[in-house]
């Protein structure tokens, strides 16, 4: 099932300004191999949120080649920091080589691990962090963000409708996932949260 009536997400993205040749470099290689980015809908939230906070610190779980973090860059001033993770080190590859044709490399830290793990070792708390990693994941990734987070920090999540597989009536480990973080993040007293149904459906949760 769809989650946008598929005419109006044509036309949502035939609205869509295009994207600098970076970008779109990005978008055809995850075309190509069938790679899970963001894409332009939400990496324009993505923008948004950090222009808006004006973040400094962002932590991103599950960067892929780093398209996603190309967004938050964009919209942080020369002060902003990234830190990104995967578990796949030929992605970290990838991503320093956009990054470095962007000029943007200063701005960003690619560790290559568990994100969950990374994080849990990490000091410091941050303006926004971004969760996409696999989504049995999510919800630990849940009770290890939220001390991580500033009050006021923003928490943002991806594939919140997982494709609407989140109505099947036998969900896999993996809407199980979702399906978990999803009362968590409705249910904790800690953030206050919407689900924005843009591309996959995302979260965002302010840290109160
Ligand atoms: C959906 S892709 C990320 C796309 C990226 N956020 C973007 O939009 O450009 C998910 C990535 O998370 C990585 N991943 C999944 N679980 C992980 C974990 N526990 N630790 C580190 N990386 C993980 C995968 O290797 C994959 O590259």
């Amino acid at each position: 099932m769809d989650i946008t009536n598929p005419p109006i997400n044509n036309y949502l993205y035939r609205v869509t300004p295009p994207r600098d040749g970076i970008l779109q470099e990005m978008e055809a290689l995850a075309k190509k191999h069938n790679f899970p980015i963001i894409g332009p809908l939400v990496g324009r939230f993505l923008f948004q949120m950090a222009t808006i906070t004006k973040a400094q610190k962002i932590f991103e779980l599950g960067s892929g080649y780093g398209y996603s973090a190309y967004w938050f860059a964009s919209a942080m001033g020369k002060k902003g920091k990234i830190i990104c993770t995967d578990g796949d080190e030929k992605n970290k590859i990838l991503a320093e080589s956009f990054f470095k044709r962007a000029k943007i490399s200063n701005k960003i830290t690619f560790k290559v691990g568990n994100a969950l793990e990374i994080l849990a070792a990490t000091k410091g708390t941050f303006d926004i962090i971004l969760n996409d990693v696999d989504k049995h994941q999510y919800p630990e990734v849940f009770d290890l963000v939220i001390p991580k987070l500033k009050k006021g920090g923003v928490f943002i999540t991806d594939n919140l409708l997982w494709s609407s597989k989140v109505l099947d009536p036998h969900p896999d480990a993996s809407t199980l996932g979702i399906l978990k973080f999803t009362h968590k993040i409705y249910s904790s007293k800690k953030v206050f949260s919407t689900i924005l149904p843009i591309r996959d459906g995302i979260s965002v949760s302010v840290k109160l």
